[in-house]
């Protein structure tokens, strides 16, 4: 699917991001194995959504959508029933992930820790990214799995069940890994602990908190004992990493004002926050709620000077899912921009540094690749021309909005992809700029 963006003269409104993705998966998944029932609210929209609910369901769990009194039924709100934490039956065919490594790995860590055997497998792009990561620790806690690449590829083959708790160094700061294991950790005999080398994003140790699970935090140190769960009603605030491309679109342009409503700003996600702020973007937050455990606010950003700045070290866990859009925001600053620590990024569901400095190379930046980040010279004039999704949501998105801003026309080709996690991205573009961005048929992007 092709869209066409066109150059804006304006962009205003209030743009409403759908629930954020990694706190609506938490949600579903450990809801799961209460034995209470519980709603879930504006939970996350697109293709991620079917992937988490349809293994979920695979497993055993009435999952459905909320039906108001008047017969209508919610789209965004959903009624799990737990099953208990050892309710949930061998699956009868594969599960499929499709292109969410978060489903993926915190399912392995789930299945690792259930006495049957399953199997777990995703699209082209999922198939292609590491599990090893999970897939070692979770053996050392007992679990058998096996996979294409000795070990280290979906599809996974797992016999789980029997595991004891491990200490265990995480080699990279990464919450699919740290949460697979503190799932698994539920199940297992002794104490589970993970200690990461930087902070990640810690909504699963919110949630079992407020759930119940016996969970401590020390320093980098997270432990968990095996726990039942209470269930939790959730209202998921909206995702902070969708919410930057308004802000980012917002600060970029010169005629520009936006109201991001009830983004999540969990401080391990609020990274986009602090880099736009030290850039000098004008931003301020109002009606600052917390919800379940986890903070939420309104984010009015607003035509802004940017400079360049440095980027790396800790803050990178914390800004990971969105660097290809602060590339962008770096083109238009004043000075240069260097991003480095970020080789994770090589590893989503496209290689993010490749597949950025080439879309907006493309149009104009100067973004030169460096092994582990990005070096962007600010100050270009970006110019439309036809650029690709690269089958990765977060990519479609960063060239709809470079379209927005860059002079003429831009088609992005494989723009379906941002389904994924947005599919009503195309129309808000169209609303907050005033020009419609009309669709035509492409080359799908292949094995999504
Ligand atoms: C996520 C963690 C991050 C992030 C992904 C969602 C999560 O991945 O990139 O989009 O929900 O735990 P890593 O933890 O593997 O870096």
């Amino acid at each position: 699917m092709i869209r066409t963006v066109s150059n804006a003269d304006r962009v205003q409104g209030t743009p409403t991001p759908p629930g954020d993705k990694s706190i609506s998966h938490r949600a579903v998944l450990l809801n799961s194995l209460t034995s209470g029932s519980a709603h879930v609210s504006n939970f996350c929209e697109g293709d991620d959504r079917t992937a988490m609910l349809g293994c979920l369901r695979g497993l055993g769990i009435s999952i459905k959508r909320i039906q108001h009194t008047d017969g209508r039924t919610c789209s965004d709100c959903f009624y799990v029933r737990g099953r208990g934490p050892n309710g949930l039956r061998e699956p009868d065919h594969v599960l499929n992930a499709g292109n969410s490594g978060t489903t993926m790995r915190l399912v392995t860590g789930l299945l690792a820790a259930q006495p049957f055997f399953s199997v777990i497998s995703g699209d082209k792009s999922l198939r292609a990214r590491p599990m090893d990561r999970v897939v070692r620790p979770l053996a050392k806690m007992g679990a058998r799995i096996m996979g294409r690449g000795q070990d280290a590829l979906a599809p996974l083959a797992i016999r789980g069940g029997g595991l004891k708790g491990i200490e265990y160094h995480m080699p990279v700061a990464s919450a699919q890994l740290k949460s697979a294991l503190l799932i698994a950790g539920l199940y297992a005999d002794g104490t589970t602990t993970v200690v990461e080398p930087a902070p990640s994003r810690d909504h699963t140790e919110r949630m079992l908190k407020a759930m119940g699970a016996d969970v401590k935090t020390d320093g980098p140190a997270i432990s968990v004992d095996r726990s039942d769960l209470f269930s939790m009603d959730v209202w998921v605030p909206g995702d902070i990493s969708n919410s930057a491309f308004w802000m980012v679109l917002a600060a970029c342009h010169p005629n520009a004002s936006l109201r991001i409503s009830r983004v999540g700003i969990n401080p391990t996600r609020t990274g986009i926050i602090d880099v736009l702020k030290e850039m000098g973007v004008k931003m301020r937050l109002e009606n600052i709620h917390e919800d379940a455990g986890e903070p939420s606010a309104d984010l009015i950003v607003e035509s802004s000077q940017l400079k360049g700045i440095e980027i790396g070290g800790d803050i990178i866990p914390r800004v990971i899912d969105e660097i290809p859009i602060l590339a962008l925001a770096a083109t238009f600053a004043e000075g240069r921009t260097v991003i480095r620590d970020a080789h994770e990024l090589r590893l989503k569901e496209s290689d993010r540094i490749a597949a950025t400095a080439e879309g907006l190379n493309r149009m104009g930046a100067s973004i030169e690749e460096r092994t582990d980040g990005l070096v962007i010279e600010g100050g270009s004039k970006l110019t439309g021309t036809q650029v690709d999704g690269h089958g990765d949501h977060r990519i479609a998105m960063t060239m709809g909005i470079a379209g927005t801003l860059a002079s003429g026309q831009t088609t992005v080709t494989g723009a379906e992809a941002a389904s994924i996690s947005y599919p009503r991205f195309w129309d808000e573009l169209g609303v907050v700029t005033g020009n419609p961005v009309p669709v035509s048929a492409g080359t799908e992007s292949a094995d999504r």
